[in-house]
């Protein structure tokens, strides 16, 4: 399903093929815990990470994934190449396809680039996060990790806080968390909730007392600084008081409630300094699962067999 064609965003993906992820990811977090923890399945590929913003986690942990699969790993840095003579994305997406990559990853701050470079190249494309469109590699690893701690993610409630509006993250969350049967909730101020979400299947709260109330996954957001127009609430300290996530607040969901952050956390102002370094905060796990999933996902759209490859 996957094979040949990459990952623009989990709007595309059909319900068994997010199962078929995540299974997938499941066998690989094995590996992470060998002594010696590479297996050849990737070994004569080649993987290059497109990175034009920037990231610790999701670079680092597509890097290591590669290595761990054996493949050759090449990370092209924005700031040291062409593009700082002014040559185009595009021609540069395009250079790098004529040295026959296996995939592409790419992340880039405007929404779309990825599927506007996947259109042109040879290469599959995994986009690593586009503006605020899709982060579809963020979404699988949360719910890998939720389905570790509360084995279903069917009949789940999951509640987003914060930043919905400028958060690719939060947008691929809903799209995957409702197609596996969840009910998804978002929370946050007026300024930074988009018009019509509802549309996306999901209820819209501006009170952090109703949306906690019955939720198993709490997730919140980090505040897209770099990508607000203007102030969108009057001021960190009245978000915290808002918005932010304690203990206190956190007895509003269910007792065995599960918190969560993609990272990297605002201390303080999205979560306590508390949750976000002990659980029942769960972030440290989503890090680990990174390099899973992204093992998972580069074995099923560049990896397999010849022989399968052939039959497909
Ligand atoms: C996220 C991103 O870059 O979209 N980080 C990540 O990949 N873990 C979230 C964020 O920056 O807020």
């Amino acid at each position: 399903m996957l094979l040949g064609k990459g990952l623009l965003g989990i709007e595309d993906l059909e319900r068994s093929e997010i199962e078929l992820i995540l299974e997938t990811a499941q066998r690989m977090t094995e590996i992470g815990t060998r002594d010696v923890k590479k297996v050849p399945t990737l070994r004569g590929r080649t993987l290059i990470n497109l990175f034009f913003e920037p990231s610790t986690r999701t670079q680092t942990s597509f890097e290591i994934a590669g290595k761990r699969l054996a493949a050759d790993v090449v990370n092209f840095s924005a700031s040291s190449s062409s593009l700082s003579k002014k040559e185009s994305i595009l021609d540069t997406a395009k250079t790098l396809d004529a040295m026959d990559p296996d995939c592409v990853v790419i992340r880039h701050k405007v929404a779309g680039v990825p599927k506007r470079i996947a259109d042109v190249l040879n290469a599959p494309v995994i986009n690593a996060g586009d503006g605020a469109h899709e982060h579809p590699t963020q979404a699988l690893l949360d719910m890998l990790t939720v389905f570790q701690q509360k084995d279903r993610l069917d009949g789940l409630t999951v509640a987003i806080i914060g930043d919905i509006a400028h958060s690719r993250v939060a947008r691929s969350n809903i799209y995957g968390f409702s197609k596996m049967g969840a009910e998804v909730r978002v929370a946050g101020p007026p300024t930074m909730l988009p018009p019509a979400i509802e549309v996306l299947g999901v209820k819209a709260y501006t009170s952090l007392r109703e949306v906690l109330d019955g939720a198993d996954v709490v997730m919140a957001l980090r505040i897209q600084n770099e990508r607000l127009e203007g102030a969108c609430f009057p001021s960190v300290r009245e978000y915290a008081a808002t918005f932010g996530i304690d203990r206190a607040k956190l007895r509003y969901a269910k007792d065995d409630a599960i918190v969560m952050h993609p990272g990297p956390v605002n201390r303080g102002v999205e979560l306590s300094h508390d949750l976000a370094d002990h659980r029942p905060s769960v972030i440290l796990d989503q890090v680990r699962n990174g390099v899973a999933l992204r093992m998972a996902l580069l074995y099923l759209v560049v990896g397999r067999p010849q022989t399968l490859r052939a039959q497909e």
